[in-house]
């Protein structure tokens, strides 16, 4: 429950570091511009951005920033990927080049990526060779801070009468699902953590998960022991569809075998709890 939010805690503290050293490296290039006339360009993000720092990006199979993606040969720089993030109509939290040609947008920075000294985001972006969109495998991130934008997505502790379980394997290695029935057509309004276990109650199951960004999951049991497949909460970083405030499950980690989900637990004795104090004060 509490080591819910230690991912975002990290992230919190890795931000604010880098803000810190970007603000530092921004004023000493405008000394520099002022004193020689060189034209530096700081790869200054758009108004209400603000750059975060450069990332690992794994190759394919489980990308840092994975909502959107753009590739422009000709016209990528660092505005015009985060002008396209902020574009959508639930604008994007991050913005990031790579190769130069490359943009992603997501709600979350995905998995556990590696921040790395920022020089190593140095390939020109395809759009202007003054600036840099981040590098081989290597993902420049910058963050939306404009109005409007939702704030990072989070696990919950509690949904109802339902506890977070952890982030959890899902056939993983075998052909098993952790959760065998799924309901996500059952939900019009689109999976969060609210809709899924509330379907999963209404059709008599006490489990549970959430994978994909969109997928609901029940069952009476999970079908592996729970100590046999949790994993690192960072691995359930994606924010669901519907709600990209909460977190969800990646799915897209290669091969199959590596499948995530987002676990909850019917708890009897809350659901009791609500009853008492629906009863006590309604
Ligand atoms: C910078 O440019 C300004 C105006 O173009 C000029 O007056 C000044 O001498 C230049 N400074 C240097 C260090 O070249
Ligand atoms: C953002 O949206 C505006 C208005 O729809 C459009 O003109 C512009 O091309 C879009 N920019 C990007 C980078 O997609
Ligand atoms: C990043 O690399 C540059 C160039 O190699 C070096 O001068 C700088 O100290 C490094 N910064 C950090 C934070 O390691």
């Amino acid at each position: 429950m509490v080591a819910s939010v230690v991912p975002g805690l990290l992230l919190a503290a890795s931000i604010s570091a880098s803000i810190t050293r970007t603000t530092a490296t921004l004023s000493s290039n405008w000394d520099q511009r002022r004193s020689t006339n060189i034209t530096v360009n700081p790869n200054t993000a758009l108004p209400g951005w603000t750059f975060v720092g450069c990332f690992t990006d794994a190759n394919g199979a489980a990308p840092t920033l994975q909502e959107h993606s753009l590739i422009d040969e000709t016209n990528m720089t660092p505005a015009l990927c985060m002008e396209f993030c902020g574009n959508f109509s639930t604008p994007l939290n991050f913005a990031g080049t790579e190769l130069g040609n490359q943009c992603f947008c997501d709600f979350n920075i995905q998995g556990a990526p590696l921040q790395v000294n920022d020089t190593l985001c140095n390939v020109a972006c395809a759009g202007d060779s003054t600036l840099t969109c981040g590098g081989p495998l290597l993902v420049s991130i910058y963050q939306n801070n404009n109005e409007g934008v939702g704030p990072l997505p989070t696990n919950k502790a509690t949904v109802g009468a339902f506890e977070f379980a952890g982030c959890l394997k899902d056939a993983d290695g075998t052909t098993v699902r952790t959760l065998s029935t799924p309901l996500t057509v059952d939900i019009s309004d689109g999976v969060t953590a609210e809709s899924c276990t509330v379907t999963c109650l209404e059709n008599g199951f006490t489990k549970a998960g959430l994978e994909f960004g969109h997928e609901c999951w029940c069952d009476s049991k999970f079908n592996v022991a729970l100590g046999l497949i949790v994993a690192p909460l960072e691995e359930c970083s994606r924010a669901c569809d519907a709600d990209p405030t909460e977190l969800n499950a990646i799915d897209t980690h290669q091969p199959v075998g590596n499948r995530r989900m987002s676990g909850y637990l019917y708890q009897q004795w809350k659901q009791c709890l609500c009853i008492y104090y629906q009863l006590t004060y309604d």
